[in-house]
């Protein structure tokens, strides 16, 4: 630990201890700054603030690195799967070939939905965007999983997070299939996890449906490398719906809709409906000098982040990813040819370079995702169908962690001081 931080305010000095964590940046803590000084800190968007403790994932964003307890995302992505890394992120370990299978029978044993759900699903409109659906379904499971909705009892903690990242490809798929209008396709649970998944999006009753690997191995990977990325926004809004005592169906239905935003989750498809519009390599000067443009709001999707300001580890393993998995498929999408132009002219462009702009996972996945066969529309539910077992990890941990409060940020007020009322007729 480094000396304390000293601050001077108000003619009275302060004095905050400084915390270290195992890698990455100290922190001064100061949580008895307002008592001391009468003063907040202001940081919008929490650039310098860390909200809690965590020992799930880590990020050094200047170096590019991305570790899921200790392990980097680039090593886990080639050399384990879904289920192993969903393992890892609750139970803080990689599990025995024993704990793995047991996991993966727990989890295939919870895919099927309430019946009354499908029911429930007939409620939407036919061209909901599945992001609608995926809110309001995730939300709705707490009305049909009483128990296990209290958090306090760790054996029905275990029992919700079981059924979330179980039932979440079931809700996916019946989202997806709704909107096409195709019957309903019943989880077979000798399948594994993405296979399973895949079944339910693109098999139809009238015929068996044979998981291509290629697409299986594609999918599991592109899972992994989207579940988990410590404190973003979609992440922190889990938490802090957690921090009030909600239960986690609730939770993780704000976290789907932090994530829908075109800022985050949403940049996906934003990203690949950007390339379509390119088109071909010869348009992207002109969408390079858009985003230079202070005049126009237009950014390149796909490209930048919070953190990372060296490069997303993410989308190195995704670009290679795309790669392969049009080559294995047998297709020629001019969109990737049009991704690779744009980010090779993008990283040696000066106003990138000083901007510290990469690219970014959404940058990639979409060219992948839409060879599977998705359209962009899910795009955005499979990142959340990813993610939902970090947020499960975070939300656990959150309410394990002793010295959770609930969360309750403070503001620098601007509007109007104290003013006597004026009845209508008087103003
Ligand atoms: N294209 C062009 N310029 C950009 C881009 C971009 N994609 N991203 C940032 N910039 C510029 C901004 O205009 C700003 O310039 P200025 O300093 O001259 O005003 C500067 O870079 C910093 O941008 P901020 O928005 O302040 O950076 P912040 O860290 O808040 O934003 C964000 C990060 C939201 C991801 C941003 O880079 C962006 O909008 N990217 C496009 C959307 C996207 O791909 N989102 C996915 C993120 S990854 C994920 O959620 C999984």
């Amino acid at each position: 630990m480094s000396d304390n931080v000293k601050v001077e305010f108000g003619g009275k000095t302060s004095e905050y201890p400084v915390l270290s964590g195992t890698v990455g940046p100290d922190v001064i803590d100061i949580r008895k700054l307002y008592g001391a000084t009468g003063a907040f800190t202001y940081d919008p968007g929490f650039t310098s603030t860390a909200s809690c403790q965590s020992a799930i994932t880590y990020i050094d964003g200047d170096a590019g690195v991305l570790l899921h307890r200790g392990y980097p995302i680039d090593q886990l992505a080639e050399q384990s799967s879904f289920m192993e890394v969903s393992y890892l992120l609750l139970n803080g370990e990689l599990p025995s070939k024993d704990e793995l299978d047991k996991f993966s029978y727990t989890i295939s044993r919870h895919t099927m939905l309430h019946e009354q759900l499908a029911t429930f699903y007939r409620g939407f409109r036919r061209d909901a965007h599945p992001m609608a659906i995926m809110c309001g379904v995730v939300g709705a499971l707490s009305a049909f999983y009483h128990d296990s909705t209290d958090i306090t009892d760790p054996k029905q903690r275990l029992i919700a997070s079981h059924r979330l990242i179980a039932k979440i490809p079931t809700i996916a798929a019946m989202a997806f299939k709704y909107s096409v209008g195709q019957p309903f396709v019943y989880p077979k649970n000798e399948l594994s996890y993405t296979a399973n998944f895949l079944r339910m999006t693109f098999g139809v009753p009238a015929e068996n449906y044979e998981v291509d690997p290629v697409i299986e191995s594609a999918m599991d990977k592109i899972f992994i490398l989207h579940a988990d990325h410590e404190q973003n926004a979609s992440t922190s809004t889990v938490r802090l719906a957690g921090s009030s005592g909600a239960n986690p169906f609730a939770c993780i239905a704000a976290g789907i809709a932090c994530l829908w935003g075109p800022a985050h989750g949403g940049a996906n498809e934003a990203a690949l409906n950007m390339l379509r519009e390119i088109g071909t390599p010869d348009r992207i000067p002109e969408y390079i000098a858009r985003a230079k443009n202070k005049d126009d709001p237009f950014r390149l999707m796909g490209f930048g982040h919070r953190v990372y300001k060296n490069f997303d580890p993410r989308a190195k393993v995704l670009g290679k990813a795309a790669t392969e998995v049009l080559d294995k498929l047998g297709i020629n999408d001019p969109v990737l040819d049009t991704a690779r132009e744009l980010e090779q002219i993008a990283l040696k462009d000066q106003y990138f370079i000083d901007k510290k702009l990469y690219p970014n996972v959404d940058f990639y996945s979409g060219v992948i995702l839409s060879a599977i066969g998705f359209p962009t529309t899910m795009f955005t539910v499979l990142f959340a169908l990813a993610r939902t077992v970090g947020w499960v990890a975070q939300w656990n941990e959150m309410i394990s962690d002793p010295e959770q409060k609930i969360g309750r940020p403070r503001q620098l007020y601007m509007g109007a001081g104290p003013r006597d009322y004026v009845p209508v007729d008087k103003r």
